[in-house]
């Protein structure tokens, strides 16, 4: 086995997945929102407004290439670190994993949370224009994709684990 290394947009089910696969695998779960939090004692939000996307970017990298690759974990990204890591090393960290959803199950999903680049105006324009920018990043950095969009969680971890064995 190797890391499992969850990508793919806000609202993809990483969290919700990584959590369930953890338990079910029996590993740890590094949730990169999280882990960003705790060492800069900040929320996500806090960060974005007072030091700005960039700062949070350069934090996201650097937390992210320190994971040490040889560990079997579950890793649960942030849907933007394909905007500031590679497809190459992010595969290097382990087995990476795409969960895709449709733009319409991901409005639904983020919506009246608190994720600082969908508080706009035009929620949908920012998802496509967004997800159109990201989606070849994702893709080239997937050694599988899931479709998430109809799924419950049990069959999206089953799918992963059979994909993995
Ligand atoms: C971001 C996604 C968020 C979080 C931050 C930026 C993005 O994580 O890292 O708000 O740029 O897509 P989730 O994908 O877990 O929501």
């Amino acid at each position: 086995m190797s890391n499992i290394v969850l990508i793919g947009f806000m609202g993809s089910g990483k969290s919700t997945v990584g959590s369930s696969l953890s338990k079910k695998l029996g590993v740890n779960l590094i949730e990169m929102d999280e882990l960003i939090e705790n060492s800069t004692k900040k929320t996500i939000v806090e960060i974005f407004e007072k030091n700005g996307e960039e700062h949070f970017r350069k934090i996201e990298k650097d937390l992210f290439l320190h994971i040490d690759e040889t560990k079997n974990n579950v890793i649960s990204t942030g849907g933007g670190i394909v905007e500031i890591v590679s497809p190459k090393e992010i595969k290097e960290k382990g087995t990476v994993i795409f969960l895709h959803a449709t733009t319409e199950e991901i409005i639904k999903r983020t919506k009246g949370s608190d994720r600082p680049l969908l508080n706009v105006q035009n929620v949908e324009e920012k998802i496509n224009s967004l997800l159109e920018k990201r989606l070849p990043f994702y893709e080239k950095a997937a050694d599988i994709i899931v479709q998430t969009t109809g799924k419950d969680i049990d069959s999206i971890c089953d799918e992963i684990m059979d994909l993995c064995r």
